[in-house]
């Protein structure tokens, strides 16, 4: 079974910054949990800790039952991908094809193999006209789903997702809800680090909360964005129809439309 464990783990940059204190956690097969929290809480460094990027300072980090400490992040990554929070930190190829290709070449694929498998993970992302651009000639936008089609391409068993809604139109957020889909089908499991909240309560069960080096809060959209202290301490803000229901006094976890009008309706005494 697969698992993630984080165990009284503590990270400090080799300039003595500590970035995450005692963060505790259990991320089993193929959940799908959302990370969310302001600027500098310390997500990217807790979730690079989920693959190896980061080795833990204290305590200890378990993926499918390997300490981080003892194998190396290419070890890893066949248990779980990271796809970079930017994606000039992840591109090093001349073309979109070799840059999802790298991956499944190292593993030694054949020929053949590597194709279909950079076929099949282009069209999960809707990039395939751009097989054979140059990265850094394309959109930020586009550019990222380069990135998480790199990852994709090997299948892991979790895929983190960093930021993968910054910058995203309607259309680009639809592949992503249709990615997560097709991952669930997969039963592989996937961490995502957003700022979209809509993104949140409309897609993930699970909603971890981070703030100030700890993680604060651990459950469903609607017992985080009931609780004032956990969106005071983290400033995350709630949902847009959220933020009407609350100034209405409608209730605090109101998370899309059809909730705040129901709220309406039974305000209305209908
Ligand atoms: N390489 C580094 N060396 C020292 N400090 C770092 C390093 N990388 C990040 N930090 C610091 O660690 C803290 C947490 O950073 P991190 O990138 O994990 O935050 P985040 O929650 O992902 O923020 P954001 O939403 O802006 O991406 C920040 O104060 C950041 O400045
Ligand atoms: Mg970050």
């Amino acid at each position: 079974m697969n698992q993630i464990v984080l165990d009284h783990v503590s990270f400090r940059y080799p300039n003595g910054f500590l970035a995450n204190e005692d963060l505790n956690l259990v991320i089993g097969q193929n959940e799908q949990v959302a990370i969310i929290g302001q600027n500098g809480a310390g997500k990217t460094t807790a979730v690079k800790l989920m693959n190896g990027l980061n080795k833990p300072t204290k305590g200890t980090v378990l993926i499918n039952g390997m300490d981080t400490k003892e194998y190396t992040t290419a070890q890893i990554a066949k248990h779980v991908g990271y796809v970079f929070q930017n994606p000039d930190d992840q591109i090093f190829n001349q073309t979109v094809y070799d840059e999802i290709a790298y991956m499944p070449k190292y593993y030694k694929y054949d020929e053949n193999e590597v194709k279909k498998r950079v076929h099949e993970a282009v069209d999960i992302m809707q990039i395939r006209e751009f097989l054979k651009s140059n990265p850094y000639e394309i959109p930020y936008t586009i550019r990222k789903f380069v990135t998480i089609a790199s990852i994709l391409v090997v299948e892991p068993k979790y895929i983190i997702l960093d930021e993968p809604t910054a910058g995203q139109d309607l259309n680009g957020t639809k592949i992503l809800v249709d990615l997560l889909s097709y991952l669930q089908e997969k039963e592989t499991g996937v961490i995502t680090i957003t700022h979209d909240m809509e993104f949140v309560a409309d897609n993930f069960k699970r909603v971890i909360v981070m703030a100030n080096k700890h993680i604060i809060a651990d459950g469903t959209a609607k017992e985080i964005f009931s609780k004032d202290e956990v969106i005071a301490e983290s400033k995350i803000k709630r949902t847009e129809m959220g933020i009407i229901g609350n100034e209405l006094n409608l209730g605090k976890d109101i998370l899309n439309p059809k909730e705040l009008v129901d709220a309406v309706k039974n305000r209305m005494g209908d």
